[in-house]
């Protein structure tokens, strides 16, 4: 069957101002970048559907890493991997991110909050991002791998670089192979340390004891630890810059939360569905799969349109509008099915917790727009400053 399909261009400029007119006319785009998915449903019957593979591997590849243990890495990742061998690799982690776990972890969020905005001047406008957005993840990783809390800037900074593949810029593969190489140096030397100075409670500390027990292979468990200190970070830090950002920006919404806190939650979920930090989700087509009624060849790029599918008029009412507690709001913006984020439980605590503390610490605090820099990359919201005015 023979379809003609809209032309999209998911990774355009103006690509996140569409999420009406491109699905006005289909829920499936053509372009120059491949298809693009951008209803609600056909999204998430995409992300849940098996035969649509990650496409981190690809991208690599079209970027010139064909070899070599940085593709090697990708090409044996938990987001590559199906069936048993998923869950082989996925379950020993999800034990340290399981509600439960993650609400445990809230007293430690809250110490390292005020840690890092002890310094803060409450007499000026500060770049709230870069003082507490882009350092809370990282420490937050090195709590749970029982690494020392000053490897802290070196685990952002890692995450950061070798994650931003993802900003499609092929000029940044030299940067991209060599923090990959630092990264595997830097958790062979703290899996050395660690068992030098004996095994704890923590999340490597449990991966180590799983090599040891012969659960894991010494591949599988360096795969592992790579794979979580990559996720740690980036895209947290980038997704609470937004939610710090709209929330102050709302100011009656602000208000609202400042008289009740317990809204924080549903705040929080409502910014993951206006501004997702990941606005496309990229896969590839493992073989030829029909989707509405258009036959999408193997090896195609499909991309998942977060940002408009978040904005769907047939699934979100006034989709546009910040709604406090929507029923049935669930974005895809940590995605769906069986590759959905293992770390959204802790993100989501973390950018909680982090709206807790201004609310209760700055009430009367505001954005300055001037000082504020927040775009997108490669299909992806980017916050380069936030500038913060405290108010006490
Ligand atoms: C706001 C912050 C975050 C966002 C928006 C985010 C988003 C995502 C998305 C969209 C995927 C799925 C990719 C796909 O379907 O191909 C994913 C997977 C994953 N995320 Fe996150 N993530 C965040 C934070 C974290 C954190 C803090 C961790 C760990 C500490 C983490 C660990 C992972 C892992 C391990 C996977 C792979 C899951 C699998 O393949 O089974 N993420 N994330």
């Amino acid at each position: 069957m023979t379809t003609t399909l809209p032309h999209f261009e998911p990774f355009s400029p103006d690509a996140v101002a569409h999420p009406g007119g491109a699905l006005a006319e289909g829920a499936l785009a053509l372009g120059s970048d491949g298809y693009t998915v951008l209803s609600y449903e056909l999204a998430t019957a995409v992300l849940r559907d098996g035969r649509f593979k990650n496409a981190a591997l690809t991208l690599m590849e079209e970027f010139g890493i064909t070899d070599g243990p940085v593709h090697e890495f990708r090409a044996n990742s938990m987001l590559r991997a199906e069936g048993p061998r998923h869950l082989k690799l996925r379950m020993p982690l999800a034990r340290f991110m399981g509600p439960a776990t993650v609400e445990n972890i809230r007293g430690v969020l809250r110490e390292i909050i005020q840690d890092l905005a002890a310094d803060l001047d409450p007499s000026a406008p500060v770049d709230f991002h870069g003082a507490v957005d882009q350092r809370l993840p990282a420490r937050v990783y090195c709590h749970l791998a029982g690494a020392p809390a000053e490897d802290a800037p070196k685990v952002a900074s890692l995450s950061e670089r070798t994650l931003s593949l993802l900003n499609r810029d092929p000029s940044q593969t030299p940067t991209i192979i060599s923090a990959y190489a630092e990264l595997f140096a830097y958790l062979k030397a703290l899996v050395a340390s660690k068992r030098a100075q004996g095994l704890g409670e923590d999340m490597l500390s449990f991966l180590i004891g799983q090599h040891d027990a012969g659960k894991l292979t010494e591949d599988e468990l360096f795969n592992e630890a790579a794979a979580m200190l990559e996720a740690s970070s980036v895209n947290t830090t980038h997704q609470t810059g937004l939610v710090v950002w709209t929330l102050l920006s709302d100011r009656e919404i602000w208000q609202r939360l400042v008289k009740d806190p317990s809204l924080i939650p549903d705040a929080v979920v409502e910014v993951l569905r206006l501004y997702p930090r990941p606005g496309i989700v990229s896969k590839i087509a493992g073989e030829d799969i029909e989707l509405n009624g258009t036959v999408v060849p193997a090896g195609s790029d499909v991309h998942v349109a977060v940002w408009s599918a978040n904005r769907d008029p047939a699934r979100f009412e006034n989709p546009s509008e910040f709604v406090l507690g929507r029923e049935r709001n669930q974005p895809l913006t940590f995605s769906t099915g069986s590759h959905n984020c293992l770390g959204q439980g802790l993100a989501r605590v973390e950018m909680e917790e982090v709206v807790a503390y201004l609310v209760k610490r700055f009430p009367n605090a505001v954005v300055h727009e001037d000082d504020t820099e927040i775009g997108q990359l490669g299909g992806r919201w980017l916050v380069q400053s936030l500038a913060v005015d405290l108010r006490p």
